[in-house]
């Protein structure tokens, strides 16, 4: 396998998360969440973590040039030189148009970008039984994917939270939100010939075994 780089798109709770952590540990490349470094920040309780978290709690896409920065040094890291998987960026146009000049910049360019598609009565449902490990990221669901002891984290122990995003009327805010701004995206990558688009409403295991299909001919 060649150097990979890779995007998850997909709307909230279509199974980007779950499924970029699996992709990225077969491959040997880092999986970076704009989401993940979004809430670590937010638990710091860091003067940018402020600044997030009036556009997440509402449901609503924090500000590009705030994510920008934040993504660019992260890719910079050294383990990001052979290869890495973006899950939740880009999320709008001026996004997807950055990384790409970054990209360039460096004479580098995406292997492709995966989008999992799942209808929106489903996504409510994963998100409301979704539970959250903090310091892994690593995702459960009550009904779908339970962790081993009820709670806990399968490898820590520690206790699971719910994202505070969850709530329903928040979910259908990101929904919206989505649709504005970031579902144009697939045509973006479309007309570039990276988009590679996987049926989401399957278990975990049978859509990574759909994306390791779908990704075989580029990787
Ligand atoms: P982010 O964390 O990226 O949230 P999101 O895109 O809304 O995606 P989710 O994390 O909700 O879902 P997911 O697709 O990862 O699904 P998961 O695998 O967890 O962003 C949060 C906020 O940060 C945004 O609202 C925004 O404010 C801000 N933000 C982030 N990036 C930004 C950017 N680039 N620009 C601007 N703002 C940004 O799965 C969901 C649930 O379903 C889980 O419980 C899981 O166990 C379950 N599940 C997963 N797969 C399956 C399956 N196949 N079958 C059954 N259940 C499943």
């Amino acid at each position: 396998m060649g150097e990979l780089r890779l995007l998850l798109l997909g709307k909230p709770g279509a199974g980007k998360g779950t499924q970029s952590l699996r992709i990225a540990a077969r491959a040997g490349i880092p999986a970076i969440s704009t989401g993940e470094l979004i809430r670590c920040a937010i638990a710091e309780g860091t003067e940018l973590g402020r600044r997030f978290k009036d556009y997440t709690e509402k449901g609503k896409l924090v500000p590009d040039e705030l994510i920008l920065a934040m993504v660019e040094e992260r890719l910079s890291e050294s383990d990001c030189q052979r290869g890495f998987l973006l899950d939740g960026f880009p999320r709008t146009k001026p996004q997807a148009e950055a990384l790409e000049a970054w990209l360039q910049e460096r004479a580098m360019a995406l292997t492709a970008a995966v989008s999992i598609v799942v209808p929106d009565h489903v996504l409510v449902e994963r998100a409301a039984g979704r539970r959250y490990s903090p310091s892994s990221g690593r995702t459960y669901h009550v009904k779908y994917a339970p962790p081993q002891v009820s709670g806990k984290d399968d490898v820590t122990g520690e206790d699971l939270i719910q994202r505070d995003d969850d709530r329903e009327e928040v979910v259908r805010a990101r929904l919206e939100e989505y649709q504005k701004k970031t579902a144009m995206l697939a045509d973006f990558y479309r007309v570039r010939s990276l988009l590679v688009e996987v049926d989401g409403v399957a278990s975990p295991e049978d859509v990574e075994r759909r994306i390791a299909e779908a990704l075989q001919p580029v990787s």
